[in-house]
């Protein structure tokens, strides 16, 4: 079976977008999938997370890095879609940039890593409206918003969520949140599953996020 495509896109940086696919790729890495982590953004942010491992082959997923690839990105991910399981491609912050609606053409999970904040809400809305254009060609494309850097204890949260869940596209259940888990484990080059029972709780939610992506896939 050809490998399942997930894009990680936002318009909006430091949303989470290189954290998930670090995280969910990992994870699905670690339980014996073969995995790739396109790098299609230009700070090569994900390509240094993975060369930050102990050693080149401790972390658990393949990076590519095809930022240069621009707005064709999407015929080289093609070349890869036989020798992996996933392929998860961690896309740049620019708006102008053509690698999220070139990758979107050929994806089966767009994701969408919002932080509830009133600011990050509104920067949202280019990116769902770039999903809407992608949806009209690429029809089996599923879109899902991941809540991250959630503060659940906080008013403001709380009144986001509630607009989030009337955005246009829906929310995970798994949330991740605020924790210096995700932080500690991009310098190490890891995924949070390596520093131990301290962050048990970000260990938790991001099983939980990569088995509900799983799920998506068993709907088509
Ligand atoms: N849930 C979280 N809790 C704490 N820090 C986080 C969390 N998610 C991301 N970060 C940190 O926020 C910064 C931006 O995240 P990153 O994944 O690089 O965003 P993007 O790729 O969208 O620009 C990084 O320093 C990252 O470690
Ligand atoms: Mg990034």
């Amino acid at each position: 079976m050809p490998a399942k495509i997930v894009v990680i896109a936002n318009q909006k940086g430091g949303c989470g977008k290189t954290t998930i696919a670090m995280q969910v790729g990992g994870t699905l890495g670690r339980a014996g999938n073969r995995v790739l982590i396109v790098d299609a953004d230009p700070q090569g942010t994900a390509t240094r997370w993975a060369a930050s491992a102990a050693d080149e082959s401790s972390f658990p997923a393949h990076v590519a890095g095809l930022a240069a690839a621009g707005g064709k990105v999407h015929r080289e991910i093609k070349k890869y879609l036989d020798s992996y399981d996933y392929i998860l491609v961690d896309c740049p912050p620019a708006v102008d940039s053509p690698v999220p609606q070139s990758a979107l053409l050929i994806a089966d999970v767009a994701l969408v890593p919002i932080i509830p904040s009133p600011a990050d809400l509104w920067a949202a809305t280019g990116t769902r409206g770039l999903i809407e254009r992608a949806g009209d060609i690429n029809t089996a494309l599923q879109a899902r918003m991941v809540v991250n850097m959630l503060q659940s204890n906080t008013s403001m949260s709380k009144e986001v969520l509630e607009v989030l869940e009337d955005f246009g596209i829906p929310l995970t259940l798994a949330k991740l949140h605020l924790r210096t888990a995700y932080r500690q484990a991009a310098v190490f080059g890891g995924t949070v599953h390596d520093l131990g029972r301290e962050a048990a709780k970000a260990v938790q939610e991001v099983e939980a996020l990569a088995h509900e992506i799983l799920s998506l896939f068993k709907n088509n």
